[in-house]
């Protein structure tokens, strides 16, 4: 047997007879879901059996990266494998790209893939014509891959980089779609703004800023680093000229599996930043052509995109759904902690707070050492906020402990390092 339980036998005719081990992990997961009747416990304690997470570790910060289950690390090895073996490759871009269209929408020519989102936000900004005076706006709740890449094409063209303040929560919706739009002005080129803010998971209104966008010219890009794997969704409708993701987030791909996906026009008119075979032909493929790259993320892409399947893209989000209302229950029966996220329903898989008098880097320190509870702490813009994300593979006794220390916290303060 070799690490991931395939016998000697399995692994060659893994290698040399096109077979792959991991999609029989995938079939054994549907019976346990035809076994368990679905929605209850059992199935989901089936499911969070298929990752790697120790059984002691508390990881509350998909946000930031996703644990890949274990087909996708079999798939992404098997690949391995092969190259090393030197047989042909065994992804197709075909193949992967109406995959990522029949999980995520658009259609499958308008897909590229990149190592992450900082890579697809840096490719658009770097590819449109952007001149002096030109206005580019964006708000005060951006990640750093999804700002940067701006502030360095406006800096280096003269152009102008305009950010809207977004106002505190409880503001959601329509709110947030205004505050936004009140920095457009007739020099805007292009808005910029997350799909799902990773301050503090509010989910904003893109549907509505594309419409208005698409009114007046604007070139629309969604910085969606969240959104795919997490809630059933169509990118095209949002109405992004462009929409960048990070599937090693919530789609629980490799690490480094980034994507971009182009509206039509954008894909025979945007420069591309990497120039290879075909650079200066039409069509978002010739994005793709970046030089020799790890194939073997592919192939663990695509694994990720039959798991994400298997699961099911509904259960998936009603799941995350409740175990967020369950944290968020608990949270807000601690005294004084403030949410510093929208409503649930305005709000995706993260909830933001702060405990007033409790230093949340220190509450990250002192969950790390009790219970090994991963979180993220949004140090960004001097917010100081503690983030909690709920995946599916979290576990309702996970909220719950979480919950009993941070409550212990709020009574009696931080003990020092070495006491519980
Ligand atoms: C909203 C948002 N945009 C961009 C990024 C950058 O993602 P990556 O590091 O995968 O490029 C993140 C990462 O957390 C994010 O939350």
């Amino acid at each position: 047997m070799n690490e991931f339980g395939l016998s000697r036998r399995d692994f060659f005719l893994a290698l040399g007879g096109g077979m792959l081990a991991w999609p029989r992990r995938l079939g054994a997961l549907e019976l346990e879901w035809g076994r368990t009747g679905g929605r209850d416990q059992a199935f989901w304690e089936a499911v969070r059996r298929e990752f790697l997470i120790p059984p002691d570790r508390i990881y509350f910060n998909n946000g930031t990266l996703g644990p890949q289950p274990r087909v996708v690390v079999e798939a992404v090895a098997e690949h391995a494998r092969g190259v090393a073996a030197t047989l042909p490759p065994r992804v197709s871009w075909d193949e992967l790209k109406s995959s990522l269209s029949s999980a995520l929408g658009g259609d499958p020519e308008g897909y590229v893939v990149s190592r992450n989102t900082t890579e697809a936000m840096t490719v658009v900004a770097n590819g449109l014509e952007l001149g002096p005076g030109d206005e580019v706006v964006t708000t005060d709740h951006e990640h750093i891959g999804g700002l940067s890449p701006w502030e360095l094409v406006t800096a280096r063209r003269g152009a102008r980089l305009v950010v809207a303040h977004l106002p505190p929560p409880p503001a959601g919706g329509a709110e947030l779609a205004d505050a936004v739009w009140r920095q457009v002005g007739s020099r805007t080129r292009v808005v910029s703004v997350s799909h799902v803010l990773f301050t503090n998971g509010a989910l904003l209104p893109v549907q509505e800023l594309g419409r208005r966008c698409r009114q007046r010219g604007i070139v629309f890009v969604v910085d969606g680093a969240h959104p795919p794997g997490m809630f059933p969704m169509d990118l095209a409708e949002t109405g992004a000229d462009f929409y960048a993701s990070s599937p090693h987030k919530w789609l629980l791909a490799p690490q480094g599996t980034g994507l971009l996906w182009m509206a039509p026009p954008w894909r025979d008119r945007l420069w591309p930043t990497i120039a290879s075979g075909d650079w200066s032909t039409v069509g978002a493929q010739r994005f793709n052509h970046v030089g020799t790259m790890d194939e073997s993320r592919l192939a663990g892409l695509l694994a990720a995109l039959e798991f994400y399947r298997t699961v099911g893209p509904d259960r998936i989000w009603d799941r995350i759904r409740e175990l967020q209302a369950r944290l968020r229950g608990g949270l807000e029966s601690i005294p004084g902690l403030q949410i510093r996220s929208p409503s649930l329903e305005q709000s995706a898989g993260m909830v933001a707070f702060r405990l007033p008098g409790v230093d949340s880097l220190s509450l990250q320190g002192h969950l790390s050492r009790v219970a090994r509870v991963r979180t993220r702490v949004i140090g960004e813009y001097r917010l100081g906020w503690m983030r909690l994300s709920t995946h599916y593979y979290n576990q309702p006794d996970e909220v719950d402990r979480v919950l009993e220390l941070i409550h212990r916290v709020s009574r009696e303060g931080i003990p020092a390092a070495g006491g519980l």
